[in-house]
């Protein structure tokens, strides 16, 4: 009798976006008129910026022509598109060869396929609180975790010390849930750490485009030495709008070698083999947010969540919680009042407040007693909602 992969049994039963999603619609189902103001998952509000939609238009008309039409495309990602994100690396000041970027369907996807480089008998450091998919897709590959957890005590942003130990490292920088982003000096100890260790570093960078502060690095191929034990994943999830239009981006340096295996050739191999690549029109539409105007109209809709950041800001001072986050990252993470669990919180701002928002303990045992707001709403929506916020816990 076939054997199932066994490792599904040890998941939590289901995912945390679903379970607040089943009590969102159990709450609307018993009060069918009533608003909800959203800012639990981190999804974006507002549309695609006009140049990627002209691109997209563009594209699918080239599709409409035997002289343009394109069929499958290339695993790797479309070397149009390749160069288009090797160049922006560029314009930060970091050197990567076009064939060093992969392009891939979201960082969310990629963050669990990318385990196939590694031998099942890796251990996985997952820094917590946690986006819950580092967790799950490691369950799910059986792979021993190591959890490490953070604190308000250390800024929710861990380093490495005597007793840290593991092959894999997540790091995510801004943080999600925490919104916490490791400065220059701090990233440098985590690669020391990785390349001492023979480590490989699995560097979450979907949040970089919602950094303001200058000397903040937005990629780990900043710091000196990265080259030899990181992976970055991207996504133009939430810099772009792209959450249901899907697109990311991986880089892995030829440098990253490990037992004389070379991951950048170890994932052509495998994306020539497990996929087809991105549709054409995607590509040819994600083209556009690296293009000049594309960058001025991105940088639009981010000041938009970065405003609404400053709203919900505002209203926690108001009410003098404590909260990091909202400034570099799109999330902002507070602290339960009155020392409340994260899901009664959840239930008394849903129950008394419409108000959705996501449990810290979702992210891990130590969210426990803090709760995250996401700034992907509507202006109008986050406006109302810290209004509510405020009329209620003050
Ligand atoms: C979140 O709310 O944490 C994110 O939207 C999840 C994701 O990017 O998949």
């Amino acid at each position: 009798m076939l054997t199932p992969n066994m490792n599904y049994s040890h998941l939590k039963s289901s995912y945390l976006f679903y379970n607040i999603a089943q009590k969102t619609k159990a709450y609307l189902a018993e009060h069918p008129d009533t608003h909800l103001y959203r800012m639990g998952i981190g999804d974006v509000s507002l549309p695609l910026c006009d140049a990627v939609i002209k691109g997209l238009h563009a594209a699918a008309d080239d599709q409409s022509k035997a002289d343009s039409f394109n069929g499958y495309m290339p695993e790797c990602g479309a070397p149009f598109l390749r160069t288009a994100v090797a160049d922006y690396y560029r314009t930060r000041g970091v050197e990567v060869a076009d064939d060093e970027v992969f392009i891939s369907s979201g960082a969310s996807d990629e963050l669990g396929d990318i385990l196939d480089l590694f031998d099942r008998s890796n251990r996985s450091l997952i820094i917590e609180p946690a986006y819950p998919a580092y967790v799950d897709a490691n369950v799910m590959g059986g792979r021993e975790i190591v959890h490490l957890p953070s604190s308000r005590s250390n800024g929710f942003l861990p380093l490495p010390d005597g007793d840290t130990d593991a092959e894999l490292i997540y790091l995510c920088s801004p943080n999600n849930p925490t919104g916490a982003v490791f400065s220059r000096e701090q990233l440098k100890k985590w690669v020391d750490f990785a390349n001492a260790h023979g480590s490989v570093i699995l560097f979450d960078a979907a949040y970089e485009a919602f950094i303001e502060d200058a000397d903040l690095p937005h990629s780990i191929f900043e710091i000196e030495g990265a080259r030899t034990c990181a992976i970055e994943i991207c996504s133009l999830s939430k810099t772009a709008g792209f959450t249901g239009t899907r697109l990311g981006y991986t880089v892995i340096p030829k440098e990253l070698k490990r037992n004389g295996m070379t991951f950048n050739d170890m994932w052509v191999r495998n994306r020539t083999t497990k996929t087809n690549g991105v549709s054409y029109i995607i590509q040819r539409a994600a083209c556009e947010v690296f293009t000049p105007e594309g960058q001025r109209q991105i940088h639009e809709n981010i000041a938009v969540y970065k405003q609404n950041a400053c709203t919900l800001m505002q209203a926690l001072d108001k009410l003098g919680i404590w909260y990091t986050g909202g400034r570099n990252a799109p999330y902002i993470w507070m602290e339960c009042p009155n020392g409340m669990g994260s899901w009664d919180f959840f239930d008394k701002l849903l129950n008394e407040a419409q108000i959705i928002g996501t449990p810290g303990e979702g992210f891990g045992k130590c969210g426990e007693g803090y709760f995250r707001f996401s700034t992907f709403g509507s202006p109008e929506d986050t406006k109302t909602a810290a209004e509510r916020l405020v009329a209620l816990l003050k």
